[in-house]
């Protein structure tokens, strides 16, 4: 079914539709498919939306990986099963979903119910399934689309299922967060941390999740690239040694006490006050909210148009006792979450833990004396060698997975105990008791973690840097973030001009910039289409260049004009596209055009 339709039945004037428009024309992204009509929830990202991209991601790593001392791995997109039994998502990674029994269309039911009944998301998302199907049918709720009638309410699994090989036991499932890859490897990663913590992992990739009706383009996808960080601490050491280099960072909160009074807005305050005051529970926590405060400010959002909004205890995800969403101002959307932040505590660990036997625990020397004793069961084999005969490896092999005192205690209380049909009795087994001293103490760690949707950032990017002078498109991307860094051009394509900029190009290809060279057109439309996708210089090639090496410097956002020596547009360029260096400092004005 072809159900794709963003970028069509837009208002006029809507920054949403304008961004779309260039953002197809000119190569950063559309919906993918478009020859087969599109389907909702898949994008295609084009050359200048692939660079974009990648460079906020580098950015994520800049200011939370590299300065950090983070780690970052990459792993598998399709998982087994158990994985996402362990994680918990088989069983809560649920929408509540209707149909129409006319057009058979599928529709989020909780959805529907804020669209026509009302209701708030918050509302909404507590009710039960037998709730909405009444409220749906108290409220005369009919199919948006033709009117039909809708069918009752039930949970649709938002994982994409599959099966690992030709075998249909062996399901498989579609990442929907890129965090577990990295609980499940986190032994692996704990030694290469030479077991030190705290430690925080990362990981940039594809996730899947199989959305009900998506109809925010760009914003509510099917696949998406999501980039999830795992920060391991130990819960008795919470402290944040880093929390003073953002302390006075000022946050605009809505704490859930705020939004139990039905209340929506901010309070400003700093993150110092915001952990003095308990609205921020930890202050990792704190410390990766300001950070994402940052970034987000870096890529052009400015600070009044973020918030962070708490969860209600409803709303936050299984595995999480304190979460934020990170929202900023959308020209369509309103307040639309770019980042969650969440306290999983040890869920993760604890949970693959006990679906895997495998212990996650680590070991602190912390100089406490901790005694442990450990108690197994060990079968006497002359003794179930008489008893049980041919049996007796499969006696031996079930004694092994039996609980050690359940055993003690039946044979201590009844003087036998029933194990799978087998009656072991007292002298089938030893009971045997080892005393460890241990000068430490094991645990498994908790976890902090910010995660951040890549294309939603993108989107994010482009409508806060969507700007318009007179009739011309400016797209103000943050000059360290542009895809097309500088554009060479020759003032006209005739008299070596041409000859001459292409050196210049070369030149600045070989010293590693995202460079083009474009001589088609009169010099003021080149300047508009290196304006309209975001080139913050342009370097034209004129006449006086063939005499004393110098070219002007064109400044995107003044469109004012410095001249300067070719053979410093390296470092210069450089230092100006690092924030180093105003425009003003690139050379001596000349006449802008
Ligand atoms: N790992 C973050 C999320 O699932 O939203």
């Amino acid at each position: 079914m072809v159900i794709c339709s963003w970028g069509r039945d837009m208002k006029p004037s809507d920054k949403y539709e304008l961004v779309s428009e260039l953002a197809r024309r000119r190569g950063f992204f559309w919906p993918a498919c478009e020859i087969y009509g599109g389907v909702s929830g898949f994008m295609a990202f084009g050359p200048l939306g692939t660079i974009l991209k990648r460079k906020i991601e580098d950015k994520f790593r800049d200011l939370f990986l590299r300065r950090l001392g983070l780690y970052e791995i990459e792993s598998p997109v399709i998982v087994p099963g158990r994985v996402f039994k362990a994680s918990g998502h088989v069983e809560h990674f649920k929408e509540p979903m209707v149909g129409c029994t006319r057009c058979n269309r599928r529709f989020r039911a909780d959805h529907l119910l804020q669209e026509f009944a009302g209701i708030s998301s918050t509302e909404a998302e507590k009710m039960s399934l037998r709730e909405i199907g009444e409220a749906i049918e108290s409220r005369n709720i009919k199919c948006p689309e033709c009117g039909g009638n809708l069918t009752e309410p039930r949970y649709f699994l938002t994982m994409f299922q599959t099966t690992i090989g030709p075998y249909a036991e062996a399901v498989g499932y579609g990442r929907p967060e890129a965090a577990q890859g990295i609980f499940v490897e986190f032994k692996r990663l704990y030694e290469q941390a030479r077991g030190r913590l705290p430690m925080g992992v990362a990981q940039i990739g594809h996730a899947l999740r199989n959305e009900i009706s998506p109809r925010q383009g760009p914003i509510r996808l099917r696949e998406f690239t999501i980039i999830d960080l795992e920060f391991f601490f130990d819960p008795e050491r919470p402290e944040c040694p880093l929390i003073g280099e953002v302390e006075d960072e000022v946050l605009r909160l809505i704490p859930a006490e705020v939004r139990l009074k039905d209340s929506e807005e901010p309070v400003e305050i700093t993150v110092k006050e915001a952990l003095e005051k308990g609205y921020i529970k930890m202050e990792w926590l704190a410390f990766f909210m300001a950070l994402a405060k940052r970034f987000l400010v870096e890529l052009g959002v400015p600070e009044d148009r973020q918030r962070f909004i708490e969860k209600l205890k409803w709303e936050r995800a299984h595995y999480s006792v304190q979460g934020f969403d990170q929202e900023v101002y959308l020209d369509r959307w309103g307040w639309t979450e770019v980042s969650g932040h969440n306290y999983r505590t040890d869920f993760d660990l604890k949970s693959h833990m006990e679906e895997s036997g495998v212990d996650m625990r680590v070991f602190k020397e912390d100089g406490r004396v901790v005694e442990r004793v450990e108690i197994s069961a060990r079968p006497r084999m002359d003794k179930i060698g008489r008893a049980f005969k041919e049996e007796t490896p499969k006696v031996v092999s079930l004694i092994s997975k039996v609980d050690p005192e359940e055993l003690e205690e039946a044979l201590k209380e009844k003087g036998f105990y029933t194990l799978k049909g087998y009656k072991i009795l007292p002298d089938h087994v030893e009971i045997v008791r080892r005393r460890h001293v241990e000068r430490g103490r094991r645990f498994i760690p908790h976890v902090i973690e910010p995660s951040f949707g890549s294309d939603r950032l993108v989107y994010v990017l482009l409508e806060y840097a969507y700007t318009k002078r007179d009739t011309r498109t400016i797209l103000k991307i943050p000059r360290d973030l542009a895809p097309i860094e500088v554009a060479v051009l020759p003032l006209v394509s005739r008299d070596g001009l041409p000859e001459k900029a292409q050196e210049v190009h070369r030149m600045l290809l070989d010293e590693g910039f995202l460079v083009e060279y474009d001589e088609s057109g009169s010099i003021g439309r080149r300047y508009a289409r290196f304006d309209e996708v975001g080139t913050p210089i342009c370097i034209t090639v004129d006449y006086q260049t063939l005499e004393d090496e110098t070219v002007t410097l064109r400044d995107r956002d003044t469109w004012r004009q410095v001249r300067t020596e070719v053979r410093r547009l390296p470092q210069l360029l450089t230092e100006y596209l690092h924030w180093k260096r105003g425009f003003e400092d690139l050379g001596t004005p000349t006449e802008g055009c």
